[in-house]
């Protein structure tokens, strides 16, 4: 697979298959994904990865808590702007049309949301934290991490879905694996296994906004 392909096959999954994923593969990603660029090469990633029973344990607690409060982070800010606030109704609407759950059916909206605990299923979940004076240049840094890693991950044959979800349980989550909440910031989970190819919520149409509204060009003939 090369890397436009990588690009083009990622998605978000929301519905995977019930496999494990060895471990020797999670460590080849994350040894190549070391290689991802910096500010200053600070590196600012941490991240502790869980499958089987502990995975199990983690989830348990979450499903039997409430998000926390106060908020670790808050990642809602663009919903003031009614173009972005735009684009998450887009994408809400094309993902919920996909599980046939209506419009004005909250509890579905909820319960799926909720699937958010157990990453929809996903066998192993990767979760990242890092120390709390990292700024916004090093938060920018992790993201190219997380890419790198969901990219490398295609080329496993393996899929993933990102999840700022975990930050709302992100001190029940850094006690359960032993961070101090203190010190270090819950960012977010990747849940990684294999998808399930024929879930319709795996196959809705995710729009992005045309090249030209985005970038600008200049100095060519
Ligand atoms: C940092 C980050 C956090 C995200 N958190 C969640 C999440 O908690 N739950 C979820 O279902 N999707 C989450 N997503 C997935 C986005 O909704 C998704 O990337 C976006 O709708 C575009 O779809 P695509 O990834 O399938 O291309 C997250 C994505 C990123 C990059």
């Amino acid at each position: 697979m090369d890397v436009a392909e990588a690009v083009a096959s990622r998605r978000s999954i929301r519905a995977f298959r019930d496999k494990p994923v060895d471990l020797e593969t999670i460590r080849r990603v994350l040894d190549q994904a070391r290689m991802a660029p910096s500010g200053c090469n600070f590196q600012p990633w941490r991240a502790t990865v869980l499958t089987g029973a502990p995975l199990k344990a983690l989830q348990g607690k979450m499903l039997a808590a409430q998000p926390q409060d106060p908020i670790e982070y808050s990642f809602s800010e663009p919903n003031a702007s009614p173009l972005h606030l735009a684009r998450l109704q887009d994408v809400g609407a094309r993902m919920y049309g996909a599980l046939d759950v209506k419009r004005d059916d909250k509890q579905g909206r909820h319960d799926f949301a909720r699937d958010n605990i157990v990453s929809f299923g996903a066998p192993v979940l990767l979760l990242c934290h890092f120390e709390r004076f990292m700024g916004p240049p090093q938060w920018s840094d992790v993201g190219m991490w997380l890419q790198t890693i969901m990219l490398l991950l295609r080329g496993e044959g393996l899929d993933s879905c990102p999840q700022e979800w975990m930050s709302l349980y992100a001190r029940l989550i850094k006690a359960e694996i032993g961070v101090p909440d203190d010190e270090q910031i819950l960012f977010c989970g990747i849940a990684i296994g294999y998808r399930d190819p024929a879930a319709p919520v795996n196959n809705f149409e995710r729009p992005r906004v045309p090249l030209d509204e985005h970038v600008r060009f200049d100095g060519w003939e």
